[in-house]
């Protein structure tokens, strides 16, 4: 396993535990893509590749007299451009003289053992992994371009990761006006794409569809990797399912523009292209210059949609986020946010830690409002110190008190933003990001600081810094409430504006890794007006991520079966909050709030000094659960069993021991019926011949009779003068191996 090399052939074979990866350089030097999928045994899949002549694909001068050998056709594993293949590039490059051609053509290869880190860039950890990495050299002579092609080979997690290093070998100046972290030619199959689209408050709604004749492009350009699409996407077989047949997952980490672009081409062959987004970037690469891609991690599953899920969830887990907060229970938390807004003291925080330490939360977190001038969004982002006036005694009364309590403490700030109206401003009008002599598009009252200028940054290392001193701080909830516009920075000459929105992310980055080396056990939540920048470039720094500013339980539903698709339950933040809902206005019983709330980072975020005793046992009682639940939860093989935009009336997942010895099945009503249809379950990853107890009942399953025959659900008729079942009533089922 790991990277085979046939030098004869010049033939390169990658193997992970159940995938194989195919490319082979020609004779005049073009790297081929020749296979992905199922293990093939090292067969030479060159048998795939048959030239054409289908007219009007031009040939490279060496093989001009052969008409069936095209670049227009050929499956590739990395294009320039300009030089006659008419699909979509992977490079786009402007010469010292003005040429926009780039021939790539094959120099040499080295193999390493070890993954090698990127420059300002998160990427896959090794953790304590065998991974092998090839990379594979390009060049354009003429132009003296380097391209180096990084592939990372993790065995164990079945994944391969791809990204790319240019260098300007010679003297002059170049321009790079794209650089994608990858490409991959399907030269047969017949895909469906899944993308995770959506808005504020409805973040990664699945949708499925057939790739058809033309270029899909699924992106951002909002600074952020965004509501709207999520840098992660799924090839699909149309016969693929959940629990079987062909996908492939192509997973982004950054944070940044991205852009994927998705093509069938004239003869049906599938070109997909991956990488930050080519719209108003450019590069200038000074002679010796370097510059370097984010990284994309590749999975193929031949076990349908959520056997790449679990895939993904796993190197996640392991091998992206921080690996201090792995093995460790997260606490539950109570945020204030939908409890106060910004109408909050010192008192009233403290009240509400009291309450939450009486049912047994672990940790309070003190959202928006705590410091500058800031009793609404119109102003003090950027003021990082507290606002004495509201919070009598500062941050450390709060903070020893809740800790007096027996529970951590946790403070929001928004980094990367600032108010006209704040001393920050008044004093560094020249930080934002702002068009000379042009009014910038204003956004909930605030700006966006210039995270490439290294003064800004050194200032929000100090200034947090100090806050993070000034009391015990055990978490940070990172805000990031706007789209960028006018990206212009005043630090950058004119011929490098391109380079802005990149180097933004780079800041930022920078910021996280020097905050997290000075604070090494602070756990930093990612937020983005909720999961505005839920990638796994955040989740590098952050283990876990607001989900959604929408707390509805029945919209988060789907918003969480979205976000699966890429990323583990364990990254989630997940709260239950008030009813009626705020974004809704919907009712949900305070049962079903909890089921759905726990298949996430649990928490809560409502008003807690105002709950009823009866409510008080309810959460009681959910956080005991959560706790029992925890690992199973957290570590367990998740898995969905409906789809919240097909089946009706129910939606259902489950979690399973990786030893199969017990089951957690969720599943929430979410249409009525009279006279109903009982639904039927079909359970996965249990053991066939073991027997199972429904935990709390005498009741007990084979394995086989839970996963081949099922499990009827009959609890599905609400009730709105219960309490607990409400109008979509929701179970939480345990079964335990005996
Ligand atoms: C948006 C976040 O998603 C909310 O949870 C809250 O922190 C607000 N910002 C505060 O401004």
């Amino acid at each position: 396993m790991g990277i085979q090399v046939h030098e004869q052939e010049k033939r390169f074979v990658l193997e992970t535990a159940n995938t194989e990866y195919q490319m082979k350089v020609t004779d005049i030097g073009i790297l081929q893509h020749l296979y992905y999928g199922r293990k093939v045994g090292g067969q030479d899949m060159s048998f795939h590749v048959i030239p054409f002549d289908r007219g009007f694909s031009g040939n490279p001068y060496e093989l001009r007299l052969e008409r069936g050998e095209s670049l227009d056709t050929m499956p590739q594993e990395f294009t320039g451009s300009g030089i006659g293949d008419f699909r979509v590039s992977s490079l786009s490059v402007i010469g010292a003289d003005g040429s926009r051609s780039c021939d790539l053509r094959y120099q040499g290869y080295q193999i390493k053992q070890t993954k090698t880190a990127i420059p300002g860039l998160p990427s896959l950890r090794q953790g304590g992994e065998a991974v092998t990495e090839l990379h594979l050299f390009l060049a354009d002579e003429l132009v003296d371009l380097r391209v180096t092609l990084v592939y990372t080979v993790v065995d164990a997690k079945d994944v391969i990761t791809r990204r790319v290093v240019v260098e300007n070998a010679s003297q002059d100046t170049i321009r790079l006006e794209k650089v994608s972290s990858m490409a991959i030619d399907f030269q047969y199959g017949d895909f469906d794409l899944l993308h995770y689209h959506g808005r504020h408050c409805m973040e990664r709604q699945m949708e499925r569809l057939p790739v058809s004749h033309d270029t899909h492009v699924v992106g951002s350009r909002r600074g952020m990797s965004s509501h709207h699409e999520n840098p992660f996407v799924i090839l699909c077989d149309k016969e693929t399912n959940e629990h079987c047949g062909d996908a492939y997952g192509f997973m982004l980490v950054y944070s940044g523009n991205h852009k994927t672009e998705i093509e069938k081409n004239q003869a049906n062959s599938t070109r997909l292209v991956m990488g930050i987004h080519d719209e108003n970037f450019s590069w200038k690469l000074g002679g010796g210059q370097v510059f370097y891609t984010p990284e994309v991690i590749l999975a193929y599953s031949a076990e349908g949609l959520n056997g790449l899920s679990q895939t993904y969830h796993r190197v996640i887990q392991d091998n992206i986020c921080p690996p201090q907060f792995k093995n460790i229970q997260r606490p539950v938390l109570i945020n204030n946010w939908e409890a106060t807004y910004f109408d909050f003291d010192t008192q009233k925080i403290l009240d509400i830690a009291q309450s939450a330490s009486e049912i047994g939360i672990e940790m309070l977190v003190l959202d928006d409002g705590w410091f500058g001038k800031r009793d609404d969004d119109h102003s003090g982002l950027g003021d990082w110190f507290v606002n004495e006036q509201k919070l009598s005694g500062g941050l450390k009364v709060i903070a020893d008190g809740v800790n007096a309590l027996g529970m951590k403490f946790g403070l929001w700030f928004e980094p990367e933003m600032i108010n006209e109206d704040s001393e920050l401003f008044r004093d560094h009008p020249d930080w934002v990001l702002s068009d000379p002599g042009r009014k910038p598009m204003m956004s909930r009252n605030q700006m966006v600081l210039d995270m490439g200028n290294p003064a800004v940054v050194d200032y929000l290392f100090d200034s947090m810094s100090k806050v993070l001193s000034s009391a015990k701080i055990d978490y940070v909830k990172w805000d990031f409430n706007r789209s960028m516009a006018n990206v212009y920075s005043t630090i950058l000459p004119a011929d490098q504006q391109g380079e802005t929105a990149h180097r933004f992310i780079l800041g930022t980055y920078d910021l996280l890794e020097r905050l997290l080396t000075a604070f090494p056990n602070l756990m930093i939540e990612g937020c983005a007006g909720g999961g505005g920048r839920f990638d796994a470039g955040m989740l590098y720094y952050c283990p876990q991520i607001w989900t959604s500013d929408n707390t509805d339980a029945l919209s988060r539903l789907a918003i969480q079966h979205g976000t699966s698709y890429g990323y583990p339950v364990s990254s989630m933040g997940a709260h239950v909050s008030a009813v009626p809902n705020h974004q809704t206005g919907r009712n949900i019983s305070l049962q079903t709030r909890g089921v759905v709330a726990m298949s996430g980072t649990f928490g809560y975020e409502l008003d807690l000094t105002r709950l009823t005793e009866a409510e008080k046992a309810v959460m009681r009682q959910q956080i005991k659960d959560y706790h029992r639940y925890y690992w199973l939860i957290n570590r367990g093989v998740y898995t969905r069993l409906t789809n919240p935009h097909e089946d009706k009336y129910l939606t259902a997942w489950q979690f399973v021991a990786e030893d199969g010895n017990e089951l957690l099945l969720n599943a929430v009503v979410t249409h009525l019926q009279a006279n109903p249809i009982f639904p039927l379950l079909r359970l996965k990853g249990l053991e066939e011949a073991a027997v199972y107890q429904l935990v709390g009942s005498e009741k007990t399953f084979t394995g086989a009779a839970l996963m081949y025959g099922g499990y009827v659900i009959k609890e599905i008729q609400g009730d709105p003068h219960d309490d607990q079942r409400g109008n979509y009533p929701a179970i939480q089922l345990h079964f335990k191996k005996i």
